[in-house]
């Protein structure tokens, strides 16, 4: 028998192959004169442009026809599936129309480039017809937002030697070599953390935005791919079984988050000097520091308050949570994780005074930091170390014991960042070694109880009560791991 949703997204599917089959038909005669006109050379004084996705949908290109599941069939996939194919048409629903209005916008949301810049190839409406084949991109986040405008490679990537090229060589031709955890994780975080003119701001959520809290590993498992997950797992073999590539998304995904989190800081406070209404920025700090009930006992009152002044504010944990306990996990001359200077940021955030200058210059350096870390751990001999499946066991054992009594103690933020660092370690591990399903099962039936504890809530995404219950109820989970885990 078939559900709803299932039928559903049958509906949905149809739709999809109409439409593409009426994109094939239009579109296969455009695609050659596309590619006819598309430069040869590649010259690298102009940012190569976008060519409009619909070209990638044709039936002899990535529209479906291949009669393979994933190969040929990308566009598909990602038109009835993938939640960025709806990225622009929700700049037309009704929050986006009370955000509009709260924000004073000039124009309606979905010819706003201050929305448009996340959730559509076109910057504006008028750069829509910048695309060299004249022709409107499809809506939402496209094919070429990911895999890079396609001026200059389109014609290259049908050619039978373009697998054997290099990273480089594609890299000049403005094509993004996505096989690479670390340009993945910067990929997303270009829209899910932001940087120059994407920038989802207190004005934003205030108006309604959903809060931006990115995390690879989380996100990575929870988008439909196009593609086949054994692709991604063979492309980084670990060194004695199966494969270091959810251990690389979840180090890379870490650090890159925090780093590009630093540079957007550093954004926002350089901002500051031309309209300094704009600074402080209220996204930068923990969003409970302002929007809490009057009373006691509550999270926010807890046990970091060792650490924090009596009445300070702190900084939004979510982006950072897990640099410290990581931090302390990587040995060696190479860990380039800057912990005492992020701890001297951490503590200007106490005040609500925060001087912009001094910030900005110090979190770029931070950032430069993390930067050279992600590059460490994207390399395939950090397996050695870092993330090898015995490394990968030390640290989780760490994470239930004083490391992860830390970040449940602290903020919702801190507890969330540690229940999904858990369960992308708990995924890594079982893929690059031999584990015990009976182990396996227990250990996920213990995540999948702090999962109901910290409770995600549509649009704030983090729960309203912060009553002493939950972190009782979290170290309890941590405590049971702990048994589990720790060697008889
Ligand atoms: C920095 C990039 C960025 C900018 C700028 C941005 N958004 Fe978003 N938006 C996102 C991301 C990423 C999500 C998905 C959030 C998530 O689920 O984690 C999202 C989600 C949304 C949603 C909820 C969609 C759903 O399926 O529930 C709406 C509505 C929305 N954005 C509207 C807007 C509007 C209107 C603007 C401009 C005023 C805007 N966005 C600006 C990145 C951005
Ligand atoms: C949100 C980002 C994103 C979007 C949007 C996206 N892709 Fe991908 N795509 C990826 C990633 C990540 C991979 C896996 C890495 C790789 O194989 O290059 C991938 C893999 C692929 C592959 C397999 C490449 C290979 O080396 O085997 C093809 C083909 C592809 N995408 C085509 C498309 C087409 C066509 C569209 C638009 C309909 C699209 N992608 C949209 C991120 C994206
Ligand atoms: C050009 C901007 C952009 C890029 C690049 C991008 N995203 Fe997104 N992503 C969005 C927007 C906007 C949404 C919200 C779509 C909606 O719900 O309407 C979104 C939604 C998502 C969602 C659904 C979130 C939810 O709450 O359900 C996942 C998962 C996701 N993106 C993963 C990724 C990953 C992984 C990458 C990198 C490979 C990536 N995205 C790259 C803009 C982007
Ligand atoms: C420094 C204090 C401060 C911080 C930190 C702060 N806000 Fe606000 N927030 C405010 C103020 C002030 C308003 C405006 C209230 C009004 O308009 O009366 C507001 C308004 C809002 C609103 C509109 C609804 C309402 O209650 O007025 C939302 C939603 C919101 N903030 C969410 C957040 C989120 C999410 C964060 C963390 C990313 C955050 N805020 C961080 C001070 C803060």
């Amino acid at each position: 028998m078939q559900s709803a949703e299932c039928k559903m997204n049958n509906v949905r599917v149809m739709a999809a192959r109409a439409t593409h089959f009426a994109l094939c038909t239009l579109q296969s005669a455009l695609c050659i004169v596309v590619c006819l006109s598309a430069d040869d050379t590649v010259a690298e004084d102009a940012p190569p442009k976008l060519v409009g996705s619909a070209s990638c949908a044709t039936a002899a290109c990535h529209g479906g026809l291949a009669g393979h599941k994933f190969v040929g069939s990308e566009f598909p996939i990602w038109s009835a599936r993938d939640p960025h194919s709806r990225a622009y048409s929700v700049l037309e629903n009704d929050l986006s129309r009370q955000m509009a209005a709260l924000l004073n916008l000039p124009k309606p949301a979905h010819e706003s480039a201050v929305c448009l810049n996340c959730h559509s190839p076109a910057t504006s409406v008028e750069s829509k017809l910048t695309s060299i084949s004249g022709r409107t991109p499809l809506a939402g986040v496209d094919c070429e937002q990911c895999h890079g405008p396609a001026e200059r490679w389109l014609t290259e990537h049908v050619r039978s030697d373009w697998k054997l090229r290099s990273a480089a060589d594609k890299q000049r031709r403005g094509y993004r070599d996505l096989t690479d955890v670390l340009t993945r994780a910067n990929a997303c975080a270009d829209c899910h953390v932001g940087g120059p003119g994407r920038d989802v701001n207190h004005d934003l959520i205030a108006a309604g935005h959903p809060r931006l809290f990115f995390e690879l590993s989380t996100f990575h498992a929870n988008w439909p791919k196009h593609w086949p997950a054994e692709v991604d797992a063979k492309r980084h073999p670990a060194v004695e079984k199966g494969s270091v590539f959810e251990a690389k998304l979840w180090t890379v995904g870490q650090t890159v988050a925090a780093q590009r989190s630093l540079e957007l800081l550093s954004q926002r406070a350089e901002l500051a000097k031309v309209t300094p209404a704009r600074w402080p920025e209220l996204a930068e700090w923990n969003c409970f520091a302002c929007h809490h009930d009057l009373r006691s006992a509550s999270w926010w009152q807890s046990k970091d308050a060792a650490k924090r002044p009596r009445g300070s504010f702190a900084w939004n944990a979510w982006p950072y949570a897990m640099l410290d306990p990581l931090a302390r996990r990587v040995v060696g001359s190479e860990n380039s994780i800057p912990q005492s200077e992020l701890t001297k940021l951490r503590s200007r955030f106490e005040s609500p005074v925060l001087p912009a200058d001094a910030i900005s210059r110090e979190a770029i350096a931070i950032a430069q930091g993390l930067r050279s870390a992600a590059e460490r751990f994207n390399r395939n001999d950090a397996a050695k170390d870092v993330l090898s499946a015995k490394s990968l066991a030390a640290m989780r054992l760490a994470f239930v014991t004083d490391d992860g009594l830390n970040l449940v103690n602290r903020d919702w933020d801190s507890a969330t960042q540690l229940f999904l660092s858990l369960n992308a370690l708990q995924h890594a591990i079982v893929a690059s070694t031999q584990t015990d399903p009976e182990q396996d099962r227990q250990i996920q039936a213990v995540l999948d109880s702090m999962n109901e504890t910290l409770n995600f809530q549509p649009g704030l995404r983090s729960p309203r009560d912060f009553a002493a219950q939950p972190i009782e109820r979290l170290q309890a989970d941590l405590q049971r791991l702990r048994k589990l885990l720790s060697p008889p």
